[in-house]
This record gives C-alpha cells, sequence and structure tokens, in this order.
C-alpha cells in the first residue's frame, strides 16, 4: 500500500506516519516544512519512509508526487482560525487552491482521505450529526467546508469532520485548547477563561492516527462519506477541562468572558455514524492532560510551539 500524506510534517500528520510505516505501508510525506523539518528526522532511517519538500499550490510538483499512490491523505493546511485571519490570502491559497490541485493531481482510483474539521459547523443548538447543515463562521471553518465538498463531489473520498486534537505530538502545537490550558496551567500557574459553559468535543492525536488506518482498511464501505471522528465521552465544558487540569496542577482558574471564539465552536457531536462501524477513541481528555504536564514539565520549550 502506497500512501501520500500531504501536510504530513504537521502535529496530525507526524502522529500518523509512523502508525502507518509501522504497518508495513510505503510512506511520502509531501510537506512544504512551513514549521520546519525536526519532527520528521527520526523517519528517515524508516525504509518505507520517503519526503519530498513540495507545496500543495504547486500541480506539477504535487502531479510526480502523487503519481503511484494508492492513497493520498490530505491534510496540507493554513489550520485554525487565528493563522487564517493573519493570511487570508494564503489561506485561500492554500486550503482551497491547494485542494483543487489534489483533485487535479489524482484520479478516480486513488482513495483520497481529508482532514477535515467540525469548524464547519459553525453555531449549532442541536446535536451534531453528519446531516446537520454547515455554517462556517471563520474564514478557516469556510475553507475548509469548501474543501470538503469539492473533493466529495470530485473523488472517491472519505472526509473526518475531527474534534479538537489534543496530546502530545513530535510537531507539538500548544495553540490547541486543552494543550494551550495545560502549558499554562504548568508555566503560568492561572488561567482567565471565558464562555466557561461552551461545549467542546475532543480527540487525542495518537487515536486521529488510528482513524486514517480504519479508513484504509475499511474503505469499500467508508468512502464517499464524511464522519464526525471522536467519541460521545469526548463531549466535554471549557469549565469541565479546567477542573481535570486543576486536579492535576492545583491551577488558579478565573472565569470571566473577555474573549470570543470565532468559530463559534459550543455544540454537542454525535460520534455514531462512525462507533457502528466499530471505530471509537482510546485515550481520554485526563490521559492527555497527564502526559502533557510530563513533558511540559520535562522540556523548556524554547518557544511556545503555535501556528501563528
Ligand atoms: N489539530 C486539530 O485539532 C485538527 C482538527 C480538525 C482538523 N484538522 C485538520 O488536520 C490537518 C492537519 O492539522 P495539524 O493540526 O497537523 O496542523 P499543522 O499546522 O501542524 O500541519 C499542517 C502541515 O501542512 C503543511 N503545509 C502548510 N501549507 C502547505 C503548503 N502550501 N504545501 C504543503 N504543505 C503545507 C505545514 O508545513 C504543516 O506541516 C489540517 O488539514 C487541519 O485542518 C486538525
Amino acid at each position: 500500500m502506497k500512501v501520500l500524506i500531504t501536510g504530513g510534517a504537521g502535529y496530525v500528520g507526524t502522529g500518523l506516519v509512523p502508525v502507518l510505516l509501522d504497518k508495513g505501508y510505503q510512506v511520502t510525506v509531501y510537506d512544504n516544512l512551513l514549521f520546519g523539518g525536526d519532527p520528521i528526522l527520526p523517519f528517515f532511517r524508516r525504509p518505507n519512509f520517503d519526503f519530498i519538500r513540495g507545496d500543495v499550490r504547486d500541480l506539477d510538483s504535487l502531479k510526480k508526487a502523487t503519481k503511484g499512490a494508492d492513497v493520498v491523505i490530505h491534510l496540507a493546511a493554513i489550520v485554525g482560525y487565528p493563522a487564517c485571519r493573519k493570511e487570508p490570502e494564503l489561506a485561500k491559497a492554500v486550503n482551497v487552491g491547494g485542494t483543487k490541485n489534489v483533485i487535479k493531481a489524482t484520479s478516480d482510483n486513488q482513495l483520497i482521505i481529508f482532514g477535515s474539521t467540525g469548524s464547519n459547523y459553525g453555531a449549532v443548538e442541536e446535536i451534531c450529526t453528519e446531516e446537520t447543515p454547515l455554517h462556517p463562521l471563520s474564514l478557516y471553518g469556510q475553507t475548509k467546508t469548501l474543501a470538503e465538498r469539492m473533493l466529495l463531489q470530485e473523488r472517491n473520498t472519505i472526509a473526518w469532520r475531527f474534534a479538537t486534537a489534543f496530546g502530545v505530538s513530535p510537531r507539538l502545537r500548544l495553540d490547541l485548547m486543552v494543550n494551550d490550558f495545560t502549558y499554562k496551567s504548568v508555566t503560568e500557574g492561572y488561567l482567565v477563561i471565558y464562555e466557561k459553559h461552551f461545549m467542546r468535543t475532543f480527540i487525542h492525536v495518537h487515536d486521529m492516527a488510528r482513524v486514517f488506518l480504519f479508513g484504509i482498511e475499511n474503505r469499500c464501505q467508508m468512502v464517499n462519506n464524511v464522519y464526525n471522528v471522536g467519541s460521545k465521552k469526548m463531549n466535554y465544558s471549557k469549565e469541565d477541562i479546567c477542573n481535570l487540569i486543576k486536579k492535576h496542577t492545583g491551577v488558579y482558574v478565573h472565569y470571566a468572558d473577555v474573549g470570543e471564539d470565532a468559530d463559534k465552536r459550543n455544540y454537542v457531536v454525535s460520534y455514531d455514524k462512525i462507533n457502528k462501524l466499530g471505530y471509537d477513541t482510546t485515550i481520554t481528555v485526563e490521559d492527555g492532560i497527564r502526559e502533557l504536564i510530563h513533558a511540559i514539565r520535562a522540556i523548556e520549550f524554547r518557544k511556545p510551539y503555535a501556528n501563528v
């Protein structure tokens, strides 16, 4: 099995690559190394690993890279609303233009697996299922929604609408909610939290890696579909997350409405569709908090890992 991963040097990708390499797949990462190449260094000693430094906006290069791949996992993106807000033209060119190029560079006999997001839903009152209409509020959500739609229309695609990731990965991101709150709790000793009752949903980065394998192995029954990826056990309010972190760090938490989430994510998500097929998450938020505390206390990060 030959798998090409665009954006494979990122937070999700560097958690996914070893899982696919261990399975014996031939894995090629295609990435422009926006955040550097250190996180992928351990993979170069693996005989079934290859790396192409390339940009998804470069169609010719992408065409060469996708040739011969059985599966193309499309992760390359400008990720998160702050990064998209900072460079909106780049976000559109990469998230939408780059996805158009993935469509042009691939054919019907290749499976595309797309890393989509729950940010596509926008503000929703009822429990989100895959049928819930999409009303993305930020440029990030809008570009990801468009990309998801194009891929499902044009290619044999499985799209994962992921919960918010947490946990340690080689390309650590500390701008994700659980990671950010845990980092600040350990390094600063206090948190100021707005929208404390907002409900969010989470998934460990290793459980994200597992679902790509699940999709490849069950491709026949899953293709041409979109799935919320997470678990019903993993819907929490922001206050719940703070209480879990407080239990392990003793952090002082002050609640004050001093900000807002541009994606207005305040939703409970149903994962029945994917859970019924046999996929569920394995790592709890509390486990993730413990692993983050361990890493943050042990390593003095030279600069906070974030996307902006
Ligand atoms: N982390 C999450 O919570 C989460 C949740 C839902 C969906 N996703 C999706 O998963 C994917 C990966 O997210 P992540 O958290 O790993 O983000 P990340 O920012 O860590 O990784 C993105 C990767 O894409 C690469 N990239 C950016 N622009 C590129 C370009 N023009 N050409 C080639 N490569 C380029 C970067 O170098 C980086 O390695 C994204 O598509 C994101 O929308 C992530």
